[in-house]
């Protein structure tokens, strides 16, 4: 028989228990409201008056509807008034004692058909189930902030929970107007295991000095499309809870990719937290744009490898003598540096490190690597023997030809494919294991992130073979497991498959 979930508790009306209540008095229900102290409640109701009274301001609601939602929230101080709630969902700080405490609590108040759920972002819901003497009837009921206007939630299951629980979870979810996202009990569950996994590493690359963070968060803007840059984002979701999940999924897998990246341990040890200390990485401001790169000095430029010829012909019109030499294999280098011997900078275009066919040339100092992405992204790669006089000249062409120029090193995939295809290949392990379907972890990263693409879509707009043989590039480069093609990928690309979506 499926439940009815009509009256629903929420412990803990903070940043999100307040949204979750609302949630919940917006689709109907009736609702009540358990905070800490008065004190605390006092917070709690003004949080909820507040985030209504906003929708109001706007004309997404009217009046007489705010007090019809208000009117559904009973407020209390005591966890007693939950006995005959159908359902709790717990949203007080995510400490697992205080997590512990308030279960065994509620486990002891609430009628024993009532399912518990947590809004946990990182902790273990088995954990918390076990502390029960009903972990078959408790989830997890993950909601994004702010939870009135995020359409996803995901729903967490564990090894013992009651088979079709999760289903009815998911009905709920659906009906409150979410897209629920089926996930198991694994820390940081499908969009923060995946996304703070990308962001630390991004926080890793800076440190290694691969590139600026303002370049870094350019290149991932203009590359992959995403609307925030790493470090904009880590700012915005707080580097103290970035640094907490890290850890906690570092502990749960050990993997040196889930290790915070020390630069984050730094920052939230000098107070340094994001937006909500005033200063993180960025210092409040929003990310300021990179400066423009002077008019280039240089005359003649030499194009090499893929694109050359059209990148020539458009520096041509800008009025720069501009040379395609055919020879740009490294085994012809002798006849490429002929052909490149009167010009002033030489632009290698390639998506793979330029310094073998610099080490080849007389003249290495000239030469800078370029990798376009998509049409407004270009990524200027410069060799340790570049001179920083044809980096800024190539800075400058590439802003003629109409694209933003990142600086990096010359490093395999460079930036943006250094960032991306590891993300990517996170995400068919996680799928590989059983853990959750490809279209619920493309529904999460869509609808938890922003993100224009899943990473399913993303693996097969790009092509299979292209990310298996970018991570190939990635792991000869970095010798990091994680960077190693995930099998299925691996044998996807053997067997000629070309969409990975068409096995879901
Ligand atoms: N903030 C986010 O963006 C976000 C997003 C998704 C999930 N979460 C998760 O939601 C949970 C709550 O996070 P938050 O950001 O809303 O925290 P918060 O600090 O804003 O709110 C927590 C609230 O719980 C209350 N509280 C503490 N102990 C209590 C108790 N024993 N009984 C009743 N109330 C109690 C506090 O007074 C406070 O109002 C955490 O598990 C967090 O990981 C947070």
């Amino acid at each position: 028989m499926t439940r009815s979930f009509e009256k629903v508790g929420v412990v803990g009306l903070g940043t999100m228990g307040a949204g979750i209540a609302e949630v919940f008095a917006r689709a109907g229900l009736t609702v009540v409201g358990v905070e800490a102290d008065h004190e605390a409640l006092g917070r709690g109701r003004s949080n909820l008056e507040s985030s209504t009274g906003r929708a109001l301001a706007k004309g997404r609601l009217s009046e007489a509807e705010q007090a019809e939602i208000l009117g559904r929230v009973t407020l209390t101080t005591s966890l007693e008034d939950l006995a005959d709630a159908d359902l709790v969902v717990e949203a007080i700080p995510e400490i697992m004692d205080f997590k512990r405490t308030l279960f065994t609590e509620l486990d002891r108040i609430c009628k024993s058909s009532a399912v518990l759920a947590t809004n946990t972002s990182s902790l273990s819901v088995t954990e918390i189930a076990a502390t029960t003497g009903r972990p078959g009837r408790v989830v997890g009921m993950h909601f994004f902030n702010p939870a009135p206007v995020m359409k996803l939630v995901e729903v967490v299951h564990t090894v013992v929970t009651e088979d079709g629980l999760a289903e009815e979870v998911a009905a709920l979810a659906r009906r409150l107007g979410k897209t629920p996202v089926s996930v198991g009990d694994r820390a940081g569950f499908v969009v923060n295991r995946l996304l703070l996994t990308y962001l630390n590493h991004a926080a890793v690359m800076l440190e290694n000095g691969l590139a600026t963070r303002e370049g870094i968060d350019t290149a991932m803007k203009l590359g992959v499309g995403v609307p925030m840059g790493p470090f904009a984002l880590l700012d915005l979701i707080g580097l103290d809870t970035s640094y907490e999940v890290m850890c906690v999924l570092f502990q749960e897998t050990r993997d040196r990719r889930h290790a915070p990246a020390p630069i984050l341990r730094e920052l939230v040890t000098a107070g340094l937290l994001g937006r909500k200390s005033g200063a993180g990485f960025y210092n409040g401001e929003a990310p300021p744009t990179p400066p423009a790169a002077g008019k280039p000095t240089v005359t003649s430029v030499a194009v090499l490898g893929e694109g050359a010829e059209e990148f020539a012909a458009r520096l041509g019109d800008a009025g720069f003598k501009a040379t395609t030499p055919q020879a740009a294999t490294r085994a012809d280098a002798g006849a490429t540096e002929d052909a490149t011997e009167d010009a002033d900078v030489v632009v290698a275009l390639s998506h793979t490190p330029v310094i073998e066919l610099a080490a080849r040339l007389p003249h290495p100092r000239r030469l800078v690597g370029l990798h376009l992405v998509g049409d407004k992204l270009a990524e200027v790669a410069s060799t340790v023997l570049t001179s920083p006089e044809a980096t800024c000249a190539v800075e400058g062409l590439v802003k003629i030809v109409g694209r933003v120029p990142v600086h990096c090193k010359d490093r395999a995939e460079f930036v943006v494919d250094a960032l991306l295809y590891p993300y990517l290949n996170d995400a068919v392990r996680m799928y590989d294991s059983g853990y959750a379907g490809m279209d619920d972890i493309d529904a999460a990263m869509k609808l938890g992130c922003g993100y224009p693409a899943g990473p399913f879509e993303t693996i097969d707009t790009l092509g299979l073979e292209t990310v298996r043989d970018g991570l190939r590039a990635l792991y000869a480069e970095y010798r990091d497991p994680a960077f190693a093609p995930a099998p299925l990928l691996d044998q996807l690309v053997t067997a000629g498959v070309r969409s990975i979506r068409g096995l879901s």
